[in-house]
């Protein structure tokens, strides 16, 4: 796992977004496994703005979306099908028939959930997946105690999670209780993962990732059994980290 620091979400952003640019320009018909949330939101930024200038092509990229609450019809403000609509899917030439999302209301969920795990298989599997990570540790919304064998699946919110997306609702009652989100497994199977922590508040999280044991009580440590990962981290999360673990030339090879 490498883990490079950045001043501040700028800079973090510039460079998430510079490592899916060498994905797309690598392989134009990448499948990307996308992310919410408010890390991720400076990189698609940058992404709009390399597509914009013409440095980008998304016309046979595909993607696949990580998680989405269930209760929520598509259109509300606070889904993630709204939420990327408006902060990437709209600005950028991605073909609609080549984005997908997990569709948690759209009749039996267990077979919505397999159906995701086949399209996904069906596109040649995730060839770059980007994570946000839970102050608990969550990746996608597989909370603590979720097994590593899980692939797409229906998931009860943790109180603590519920709390913190709260902040997007007018109150923590109108959060969801539930979500569907791709598994552990699912999110392992990809080929690389670039993981993106950002905000004092995940101060504990990253240090956890780095110096937990390897244990499902804290998801995001199974990433340290992945052969390719990258995180990317602004400053303000690394205050706990960088006390017990010095960055060289602000990176870390764990
Ligand atoms: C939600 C999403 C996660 C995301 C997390 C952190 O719970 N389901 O995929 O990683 O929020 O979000 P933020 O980046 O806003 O802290």
């Amino acid at each position: 796992m490498i883990i490079k620091r950045y001043e501040n979400n700028e800079q973090m952003s510039i460079k998430a977004s510079e490592i899916v640019k060498e994905q797309i320009l690598e392989k134009p018909n990448s499948v990307l496994g996308l992310p919410t949330g408010s890390s991720p939101l400076g990189m698609y930024n940058h992404l709009i703005a390399m597509y914009k200038s013409g440095e980008l092509d998304f016309s046979s990229v595909k993607t696949f979306n990580l998680d989405e609450y269930c209760g929520l019809p598509t259109d509300h403000p606070q889904s993630y099908h709204e939420f990327m609509n408006k902060n990437f899917f709209r600005h950028v030439n991605l073909k609609p028939e080549n984005i997908h999302m997990p569709k948690p209301d759209k009749g039996d969920q267990e077979s919505g959930c397999e159906d995701y795990e086949k399209k996904i298989r069906q596109a040649g599997g995730i060839d770059l997946q980007i994570l946000g990570i839970g102050r608990n540790g969550h990746i996608g919304f597989n909370e603590p105690g979720t097994p590593f064998s899980s692939r797409t699946h229906v998931i009860r919110l943790h109180q603590d999670t519920r709390q913190a997306n709260a902040r997007f609702f007018n109150s923590i009652d109108e959060v969801p209780k539930a979500a569907v989100t791709m598994g552990i497994k699912t999110i392992m199977r990809a080929r690389k993962i670039l993981l993106l922590i950002s905000g004092e508040s995940k101060r504990e999280a990253l240090y956890q990732l780095v110096f937990s044991s390897v244990n499902e009580q804290f998801p995001a440590s199974v990433l340290q059994l992945h052969p390719d990962v990258i995180v990317l981290v602004e400053k303000s999360a690394c205050t706990r980290l960088e006390k017990e673990y010095p960055f060289i030339n602000n990176q870390l090879n764990i």
